[in-house]
């Protein structure tokens, strides 16, 4: 399954605000349209978000738009998830521009299989995997960083059990990640948010494995509710890894630095379109939390595992 797909100067994305009840395809004829699905979740999750904003750069291309200012106004899209940016700026420095969006799309696989026979060795036989959000196949172009590790394990015959949790408000863990894991017959269990800490304490989960939309030295950014997971993950002494891609590290900035996007109320007051709470209840949103680097046991990336302890000696080492 794959998340996208550019078919006839079209960008086609799968519609994940529609799973898992339908399979239906949103088509982008024009950067515009590249926009609006990421900004409405139509496309989600950092490595999926990228490539398709690199597309949106080709379809403004061949539009014959100014590139800058499609750039600036892709970027405006969505705030956390690296990603994007670095797709916009990769594709914008490039020759050609269609050439550099499909050859991120092919890179974007391969760097997952990669993460997946890395990660797949801190997963041991009997393992029960705690996942937070969706960084699957859906949240990439395919395969999936977080449950791409998972997938690796399950191929190469580890007896392992995956708990999503629902990943309140938008639901990305219970629609997506239970619904991929569905698909491929890996077993695995749906818990509400707040059951983690529980099980953790029963001994009811060996390993977290979750994604990320930054990482940075001192720490990634990812979907809201990571850090109350990592909080107890340490408490309980469950390692706690992160896979993503180099393309999602930021060797600038603090992790603290990144700018976390704050969503509508809506999200919060309704849920499966009824209210839950008394009419014009105020309301914060924050998408993404910081989880500090002392939480984090290792982040798995297609050049193998790093400790965020050796940020700068790993990429001293990579020649990156
Ligand atoms: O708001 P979302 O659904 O785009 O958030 C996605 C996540 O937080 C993922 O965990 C992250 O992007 C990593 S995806 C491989």
């Amino acid at each position: 399954m794959k998340t996208m797909e550019w078919k006839d100067n079209k960008l086609i994305l799968i519609d994940q605000t529609k799973l898992p009840d339908d399979l239906t395809y949103f088509e982008c004829k024009n950067y515009k349209d590249v926009i609006l699905a990421i900004k409405t979740m139509v496309v989600r999750g950092a490595p999926a978000i990228g490539v398709a904003a690199a597309f949106g750069m080709v379809l403004g291309d061949i539009a014959g738009e100014n590139l800058e200012k499609v750039a600036k106004e892709i970027k405006a899209a969505r705030p956390t998830a690296i990603n994007l940016f670095w797709a916009v700026d990769r594709v914008l420095s490039s020759d050609n521009i269609l050439d550099e969006a499909l050859e991120m799309y092919k890179e974007d696989i391969e760097t997952n299989l990669a993460i997946g026979r890395y990660g797949a060795e801190v997963i041991s036989d009997g393992d029960t995997i705690l996942t937070h959000c969706n960084a699957g196949a859906l949240a990439c172009v395919d395969y999936g960083t977080a449950l791409g590790v998972v997938r690796s394990a399950f191929n190469e015959g580890k007896d392992i059990n995956v708990i999503c949790d629902e990943t309140r408000p938008l639901g990305q863990g219970a629609r997506l990640s239970v619904w991929e894991m569905q698909q491929e017959g890996i077993p695995v269990k749906l818990i509400p948010d707040v059951a983690a800490g529980y099980l953790m304490q029963q001994n009811e989960i060996n390993k977290v494995v979750i994604g990320a939309d930054r990482v940075a030295h001192d720490g990634i950014a990812n979907k809201i509710g990571s850090l109350m997971v990592a909080l107890a993950a340490k408490r309980f002494h469950v390692p706690f890894y992160v896979a993503a891609p180099l393309s999602t590290f930021d060797r600038e900035i603090s992790i603290y630095d990144t700018e976390i996007e704050e969503r509508g109320p809506e999200e919060v007051t309704h849920y499966g379109g009824c209210r839950i709470c008394p009419k014009g209840t105020e309301v914060r949103n924050p998408a993404f939390d910081i989880v500090p680097k002392d939480l984090i046991t290792g982040v798995i990336t297609e050049k193998g595992i790093i400790d965020l302890d050796n940020f700068k000696e790993f990429f001293q080492k990579l020649k990156y």
